[in-house]
């Protein structure tokens, strides 16, 4: 079976191991700093494939070398929020955090594809990238599927509708400053405008741009984690098996948006190597400007985080 590995064994790590064994896509390696914990997890989730029928192998370590091998590397070690604070608060904590991992896999998986889950999310992917010195195609952010899946679920409970027809559409940083677009969200292929009013969409567009707060308030410690693992899985799905689905994810631009040398939220189509090109939608006055002041707070994240490096 092919390898996928996962960086750092906490809630978001474990979930994603878990989904991506038990859906049986790869065998999973899963590090984690901690002695035991990596190797007492994969143990647990793996007695469990004759109960949910997968062959999955399913490994854990603290030695970095169990990654060897890895097509897809999974970063999601790092520190959660608390209440109360912002993605970006993270920023100095992470970054050490996001260039041990990037290391070792530039050691021991210098082929792989690799998506990034920690947070701040772009400034952590653009970390991941620097100093692997991967292609922009092969390290992308795991950000808009989440923001989107969270809008869907809003979307559907509003319309009491089956939340598979919804296609939503979110861009930009994955922060306070994301963009739903609502113009490029629809129900089966009907815009969302067509089914409710602009200050509806307008309300669930902001609880999705609140979801992972909304979480983190909730749960007192820690944040979110069985959508944002679910995400990564389906990314990782998308790149195994090549399909090249459509999907918002954090991708390095070169020119595409009018943004250059930053990490953001935009659609990509993701296949094996990474992502395969950007889509470029045509955006209006306002979108654009939202998208750009997005992009402005993910380039000021970088500027701090580079001198760390
Ligand atoms: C979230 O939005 C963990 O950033 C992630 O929940």
């Amino acid at each position: 079976m092919r390898k996928v590995a996962v960086i750092g064994g906490g809630n978001v790590g474990a979930t994603a191991a878990w989904q991506i064994a038990s859906k049986d896509l790869a065998d999973v390696a899963l590090y984690d700093i901690l002695p035991g914990v990596p190797a007492g997890k994969a143990l647990d989730m793996s007695q469990a494939g004759e109960v949910f029928h997968f062959d999955a192998r399913i490994e854990g370590s603290d030695k970095i070398e169990v990654i060897r091998g890895a097509e897809v590397v999974v970063v999601t070690a790092g520190f959660p929020r608390k209440p109360g604070m912002d993605r970006m608060d993270l920023l100095k904590k992470n970054v050490e955090i996001a260039k041990a991992a990037a290391l070792g896999i530039k050691q021991h998986a210098p082929d792989a594809v690799v998506v990034v889950i920690t947070n701040p999310l772009d400034v952590m992917t653009w970390v991941v990238k620097e100093v692997t010195g991967f292609p922009k195609q092969r390290v992308v952010g795991m950000a808009g599927v989440l923001d989107s899946a969270r809008f869907a679920r809003f979307v559907a409970d509003e319309l009491h509708c089956s939340v598979k027809d919804v296609r939503p559409m979110i861009l930009g940083g994955h922060g306070d400053t994301m963009v739903p677009l609502a113009r490029f969200s629809t129900v089966n292929g009907v815009p969302l405008s067509e089914l409710m009013p602009a200050e509806t969409i307008a309300k669930l567009a902001d609880r999705a741009r609140n979801g992972g707060a909304e979480i983190v308030k909730l749960l007192g410690t820690g944040s979110a984690y069985y959508a944002p693992a679910a995400s990564a899985t389906l990314m990782v799905e998308a790149i195994l098996g090549d399909t090249g689905r459509i999907l918002p994810c954090s991708s390095y631009l070169t020119g595409e948006y009018g943004f250059d040398g930053i990490y953001l939220g935009v659609p990509v189509a993701l296949g094996a190597g990474g992502v395969r090109r950007v889509v470029s939608l045509s955006l209006d006055a306002a979108e654009k400007a939202a998208l750009a002041k997005s992009a402005e707070s993910v380039r000021t994240g970088i500027a701090e985080a580079k001198p760390m490096l």
